[in-house]
């Protein structure tokens, strides 16, 4: 007897939901104690989005001399918006439906209680740095645009193409073979909307429809990324990347000695997207919260989804009024659940994973699934004196799969390491 990854899910989480009970919490049989669900408290303490990892050795020395809390955040977000290879943010950051790389960022100062933020920055390598500026330098809290581009020139931010080539065969693929099942039309919110199994003509939910489908469509794929001049180790990397438009991005949050705590978030925001659409990341309060009160805590993953909820903020409310970080990261992710009515067909194309640091120096990651795939869970990255990475506390079991739907991937390809570069 088969049984699949949705069916699981269907009758093993939605109890956990129902129950309001962390998923790995109650299924591990976990010590459920607050100070086991928040990780341990030490202060300094930078908590950052796995891909910050590399970064936080320079922030962390630079908060533990006495730097301040929102530099010590950006010095960690800075080292992903300068590498080329990181292509979830700054420089080779994957661009728009236009093959233009539009970038959205924001910050908070706790001691000062200040914000700034930016949103579809072009030409702009550093706008987490652009979004401080607006905060420092200026009566606003956010900026878009032209006029936000502007204003960092103005800053002394140089213009840079922020197009890498690497990034523009990955989007040349997606605009000639992605599906027409692309981001115009309803989205998964709107009450017409179908799944791509359920249209007419197909009839078969996607968990029937034959295997070859998926390995004839990837091996198409593969051809042409060869084609483009993609090399052949990045090649099945760049199918999975068009197939699921990633919503790459860090945020991070810092604590010094004295209690001092900032945040903040960075992105080239949704893959292939269309012109002008900013995400979570540059909405204060949803990509990034922080109130000096209580902590701060910051989002990667299906923005759409978290500006509904305003993640961030939330969560900071949620610790306000006496949960633990896990707590607050959990129920969050439920008011996602909440507003597709645990529609797990649904929920499956979605994904959102929260850092969350408590002024105490208490911590948490937490996810709404897994990971995207087995073997690869969601991760929060720590340094408090000894730098680690750590598996987020995820609500639901198993893997989301990203919109827009495409066939499903053969079990070993999804598995492959090229598959995952
Ligand atoms: N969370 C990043 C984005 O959706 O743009």
């Amino acid at each position: 007897m088969t049984f699949s990854r949705r069916d699981f899910v269907k009758t093993s989480v939605l109890g956990a939901v129902a129950a309001g009970v962390g998923a790995q919490a109650q299924d591990k049989g976990k010590d459920t104690s607050e100070e086991a669900q928040s990780g341990s408290r030490k202060r300094p303490i930078i908590v950052c989005a796995n891909n910050g990892f590399n970064y936080l050795d320079d922030g962390f020395a630079f908060l533990k001399s006495g730097g301040d809390t929102l530099d010590a955040a950006l010095r960690v977000v800075k080292g992903p918006e300068d590498d080329p290879n990181d292509d979830s943010v700054g420089l080779g950051g994957l661009p728009n439906e236009e093959g233009v790389v539009e970038l959205d960022a924001c910050c908070m100062h706790g001691p000062t209680r200040r914000a700034g933020s930016v949103g579809g920055v072009r030409n702009i390598k550093n706008v987490s740095l652009a979004a401080k500026a607006v905060m420092t330098h200026t009566g606003h809290v956010m900026l878009v645009g032209e006029g936000a581009e502007r204003f960092a020139v103005a800053m002394g931010h140089p213009r840079e193409n922020l197009l890498t080539e690497h990034s523009r065969k990955i989007w040349l693929l997606w605009k000639e073979f992605h599906s027409t099942d692309d981001w115009w039309g309803p989205g998964l919110a709107d009450p017409h909307w179908q799944a791509p199994a359920a249209k007419p003509g197909d009839g078969k939910p996607q968990s029937e429809l034959h295997p070859e489908i998926g390995r004839e469509h990837i091996q198409n794929l593969q051809a042409r990324a060869a084609d483009l001049g993609i090399e052949p180790e990045h090649q099945l990397a760049a199918v999975r990347t068009v197939l699921f438009p990633p919503t790459g991005t860090i945020h991070c949050s810092a604590l010094n000695e004295k209690g001092e705590i900032s945040g903040c978030t960075t992105t080239s925001g949704l893959a292939f997207k269309l012109p002008g659409r900013c995400g979570d990341s540059p909405i204060i309060g949803a990509g990034c919260y922080t109130d000096q009160d209580v902590g701060s805590a910051g989002a990667t993953g299906s923005g759409e989804e978290n500006i509904k909820v305003a993640g961030a903020h939330t969560i900071i409310e949620n610790m306000r009024h006496g949960m633990s970080p896990q707590e607050a990261g959990i129920d969050a992710l439920k008011r996602i659940v909440r507003n597709y009515n645990g529609d797990m067909n649904k929920l499956r194309f979605l994904d959102m994973t929260y850092y969350i640091l408590r002024k105490d120096g208490a911590y948490a990651g937490v996810s709404l699934w897994e990971g995207y795939s087995k073997g690869h869970p969601h991760k929060i990255a720590i340094h408090d004196g000894n730098r680690r990475a750590e598996v987020c506390v995820n609500l639901l079991k198993g893997y989301s799969q990203e919109f827009p739907p495409f066939p499903e991937i053969p079990e070993e390809l999804k598995n492959s390491s090229e598959y995952m570069k």
